[in-house]
């Protein structure tokens, strides 16, 4: 008579044989996101009562997840329409209106790109698109989702340059102190320049459904929605100031540039 243990066994065996299978497959995928999904698709099904069938009911779920990652490489001229099919799948569905406001963000950062040198306009744009991926649920770990976000588009061999912008955005260091998860969003380096403050004033001066803000407007408006314990707007007594200012330069060059 065959025991669960020898069951378990023998799935853990094909799960593994599974998993090289579909890294060769899918070679544009980084290895360790496909990890990921089987672990996932995985603890999904862990309880079923055919074990036998776990690893055709994974590799299913993992095959669907791989031929929706964009296969476009993520250098070069390609990596703002990495940047915007990746929160178009991570959020469009599943958060509508988070995705209203990342396409605003989006436009915003075409327009200001223009104020930046010629090779950070392109970092701008796709730093907006994937600001704020870290809400889809498909990430969400921590709950920091600056955080959540970052450590997805490492995983995804994303740059270090983007990854520090997304994990610092909007404030995200003030927030992370609140939730104890400074040393976490540590891991990725905070570069403070024109780039990080074009991302923050595109993120300040755009709403929640993506339509166009005043700086003022939007804190209002993340002090009204979130309410007064929200780490966020509890942060705001230590980042509200630091916002303003990213806003104020950011300004500055526009009106400079016009
Ligand atoms: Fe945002």
């Amino acid at each position: 008579m065959t025991t669960t243990a020898e069951v378990a066994g023998r799935a853990d065996e094909k799960i593994r044989r599974l998993e090289f299978q579909l890294v060769r497959e899918y070679g544009d995928v980084p290895p360790s996101l496909v990890h990921e999904w089987i672990e996932r698709a995985r603890s999904r099904f862990g309880g079923a009562r055919l074990q036998d069938y776990v690893p055709l009911f994974v590799a299913r779920e993992v095959r669907a997840s791989a031929r929706a990652f964009p296969v476009e490489t993520t250098a070069g001229t390609n990596l703002s329409s990495w940047a915007r099919n990746t929160a178009r799948r991570l959020l469009a569905a599943e958060l509508p209106r988070r995705w209203a406001h990342t396409a605003g963000v989006a436009r915003r950062a075409e327009h200001v790109a223009r104020v930046l040198p010629e090779g950070e306009r392109e970092l701008l744009v796709a730093a907006a698109w994937v600001h704020d991926i870290g809400y889809a649920a498909e990430l969400a770990d921590t709950g920091l989702h600056p955080l959540d976000g970052a450590r997805y588009l490492r995983r995804a061999g994303v740059s270090d340059r983007i990854c520090g912008l997304v994990a610092h955005h909007s404030g995200a260091a003030a927030v992370a102190e609140l939730v104890g998860l400074a040393d976490d969003l540590a891991e990725f380096e905070d570069n403070r320049g024109r780039l990080r403050d074009a991302l923050w004033y595109c993120d300040m001066s755009t709403g929640p459904d993506g339509s166009p803000t005043t700086v003022h407007g939007r804190l209002a408006e993340i002090r009204q929605r979130r309410g007064p314990d929200d780490p966020v707007v509890r942060a705001l007594a230590m980042n509200g100031d630091e916002r303003l200012a990213a806003v104020r330069r950011t300004h500055r060059l526009l009106r400079r540039a016009a």
